[in-house]
């Protein structure tokens, strides 16, 4: 598919004509073609592989919190040795162009690598450190990189001495206020909400869509694959980020 299709087409022009708001809410497929393994849906997705109530709960990190800050520092790594993508790319660019909310589910820092301003990270921040029981802010030094998974004594805290976690959002875990508020005022403001790489199977951020479709947006959904919020959307576009957004851009 190498045009965009003429609704979504039309749906961006006349948000454009009519100087409206475009949302974009995302998920981890948007960093699929980063090479960053996504939650569900294939074989190396990182639930296929790990069990999520053994590395992404509170109760995990108490049983167990080497376990669980290896984990995070693999994916930190992951994360460091890869590239934003032309779906990253060209979110940036198109927020030049028109006025544009950016939500995203991912904990990684590629939308801001390829220049966007991210006005809510509604599961937190993978390098946003912080200790575990005072919630005071780690902006020291990381220990040095790992290869692979394996157990780490996490970082103490220079306050209280707890330990230090990564600043996502645990599964049982309320998401930041900030950044839940952010996401719910984008929603209900825009004219066009674009859903890129999410299986809208996680709440509330799975409700943003339904939520700007309430205030009148024209919801797109942009993935490979059908997923839950496929029903709730205007528009599905079956086709990847990095293959669909340059071309909306353009
Ligand atoms: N381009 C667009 N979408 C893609 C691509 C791609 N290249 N590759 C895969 N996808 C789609 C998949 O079809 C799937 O629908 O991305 C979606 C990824 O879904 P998940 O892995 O469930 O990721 P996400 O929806 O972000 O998960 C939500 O679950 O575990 C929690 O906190 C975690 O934020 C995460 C939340």
């Amino acid at each position: 598919m190498d045009v965009v299709p003429a609704a979504i087409d039309d749906a961006l022009r006349r948000t454009i004509a009519n100087g409206g708001r475009v949302c974009v809410l995302t998920g981890a497929g948007m960093s699929a073609e980063s090479g960053l393994p996504t939650f569900r849906g294939t074989h190396d997705s990182l639930w296929s592989r790990f069990d999520p109530m053994r590395l992404a709960t509170a109760e995990a990190w108490r049983e167990d919190p080497a376990l669980v800050w290896g984990w995070y520092r693999w994916r930190m790594r992951l994360v460091r040795d890869a590239q934003p993508n032309a779906g990253h790319r060209a979110l940036a660019a198109l927020a030049q162009r028109v006025p544009l909310s950016l939500v995203t589910q991912n904990v990684d820092d590629l939308h801001e690598r390829a220049g966007s301003i991210v006005d809510a990270h509604v599961h937190g921040s993978l390098f946003a450190l912080r200790c575990f029981a005072c919630g005071r802010a780690h902006d020291g030094p990381l220990d040095d990189y790992v290869d692979g998974v394996q157990r780490i004594e996490p970082m103490r805290c220079a306050a209280c001495g707890d330990r230090i976690r990564p600043g996502v959002v645990w599964f049982g875990e309320a998401l930041p206020e900030a950044a839940w508020a952010s996401a719910v005022s984008a929603a209900g403001r825009c004219a066009l909400m674009l859903v890129v790489g999410t299986s809208g199977l996680v709440y509330p951020a799975a409700g943003l869509p339904a939520l700007a479709r309430r205030h009148g947006a024209t919801v797109v959904e942009i993935n490979p694959e059908p997923t839950a919020l496929s029903a709730e959307a205007d528009h599905v576009w079956r086709t990847t980020a990095a293959q669909a957004l340059p071309l909306l851009v353009r």
